[in-house]
């Protein structure tokens, strides 16, 4: 199988389902599903979703063509409102297949979620560390016991960390860390649950009351690492040489590298092709945000999640780290009709898996940003694609839409009045 796909933007949306419905092996009855879409999630399964439902919100779902990550090849379900991100992921992924070996390099540093346990009005909250730790494989044990299926699934609860904070404006705290390898759950549930159940026995230990018991979306031991050394060769365009687009990517991260005003837009693109997928495969994006930010702040100072550098070699090499939490079971991954579609076409094994390949997204996506940025300028082809829904929203339909953005790009008029006219002239 391969992602590479030349002229998919071209086809129109049937072809393209047939394409992705080849590839990725859909049944008829996921064709027609993709089909569907186009309505809406059904009524009874959106209202049980969520509460006080009344209808649903669509967004586009698209797929980004030509990824190549750990040597395989992957379409990329993006779900978002934002034009251009898939189109600048898939270019990004062309230039990154066709000018490194094997692609974009991906992997787990560590792959634990951290449930918090907080315990207030200790008497003695030195003790309570103490005894907490010294209690530590029981603590463990009895968390691994409200979750068996995890367990026989490999995973549970692994390690225990006790922090004590001794100067909060509510006095003295003692804050438990339950380790735990959710295998390929996102994890919400497990550590939320384990956290809950192992209350009695924290508050017996240390003489205190426990509080809070959630997970921390600051997932530092969830974390991966993306890389890419991409020939400079293959960097060149029309206006640019490849090693003058090289040395201004290594500027554009220097400018985010020392400025966190720039370091915010630097990551949000990033994040621009990762939430897509997240939304697109019914996960979590929100908790993918938190993990994202809280890691680029996570010494004290808000940094780029990414890096780009020259390796004198004739490569510029990208590396991208940071927490990535998805799940492949449990959550609307399971009960969303196209989420499961989407991780199908995906064609992902494991939660690692899946990480993997959606921190290899985001390093694509930063570099097409980067790129464009740093070179023509980002508004150019951002307002081609602009104009097409400029042109939709003036109430331009099938070709017209193309017709009526063409010209007010050429004309450097790209607005809903301009497009009215527009549209007279081609309907008069
Ligand atoms: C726009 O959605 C994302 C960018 O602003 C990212 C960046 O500036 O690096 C283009």
């Amino acid at each position: 199988m391969t992602s590479r796909i030349p002229g998919f933007f071209k086809l129109d949306v049937p072809d393209r389902v047939v394409r992705i419905r080849e590839i990725a092996g859909l049944t008829d009855e996921e064709t027609q599903l993709l089909a569907a879409s186009f309505g809406a999630l059904e009524q009874d399964r959106a209202d049980r979703m969520v509460e006080n439902v009344v209808g649903v919100m669509g967004v586009p779902l698209g797929i980004a063509v030509n990824f190549l990550v750990n040597g395989r090849d992957y379409l990329i379900p993006m779900a978002i409102e934002e034009p251009s991100v898939i189109a600048a992921a898939s270019n990004a992924a062309r230039i990154m297949r066709d000018a490194s070996h094997g692609g974009i390099s991906a992997h787990y540093v560590s792959a634990m979620m951290i449930g918090q346990v907080q315990l207030v009005k200790l008497p003695d909250p030195v003790a309570a560390r103490e005894a907490v730790l010294a209690a530590r494989d029981a603590v463990l044990a009895e968390a691994n016991a409200a979750d068996p299926i995890l367990v026989r699934l490999g995973g549970g609860a692994r390690d225990l960390e006790a922090r004590l904070l001794p100067e909060t404006p509510a006095g003295p705290m003692l804050i438990v860390h339950l380790i735990v390898d959710t295998k390929d759950a996102m994890g919400a549930n497990a550590v939320n649950t384990m956290a809950e159940t192992v209350t009695p026995t924290l508050e017996r230990l240390t003489g205190g009351q426990v509080r809070l018991r959630i997970l921390s979306n600051l997932a530092d031991r969830r974390v991966v690492q993306a890389s890419v050394a991409i020939a400079e060769a293959h960097l060149g365009t029309d206006e640019f040489a490849g090693a003058d687009v090289a040395e201004r990517i290594v500027e554009a991260y220097a400018f985010a590298a020392a400025d966190p005003y720039r370091a915010a837009t630097h990551n949000k693109g990033i994040m621009n092709g990762m939430d897509a997928v997240a939304l697109a495969t019914g996960n979590d994006w929100r908790a993918l945000e938190a993990g994202a930010h809280a890691y680029a702040a996570r010494d004290g100072r808000y940094r780029p999640l990414s890096a780009w550098t020259r390796d004198g070699k004739g490569h510029l090499v990208g590396t991208l780290e940071m927490p990535v939490v998805l799940g492949l079971v449990g959550g609307a991954t399971r009960t969303h009709p196209t989420a499961q579609l989407a991780v199908k076409v995906l064609g992902v094994q494991t939660a690692a898996e899946f990480g993997e390949v959606v921190a290899a997204v985001g390093l694509a996506q930063n570099f097409a940003a980067l790129k464009a940025l740093s070179t023509e300028g980002i508004q150019r082809g951002h307002m081609a694609l602009h104009a097409r829904n400029v042109a939709m929203s003036a109430g331009a339909e099938g070709e017209q839409v193309d017709r009526v953005a063409a010209q007010m790009v050429a004309e450097r008029a790209i607005n809903i009045a301009r497009a009215k006219e527009i549209l007279e002239t081609l309907t008069a």
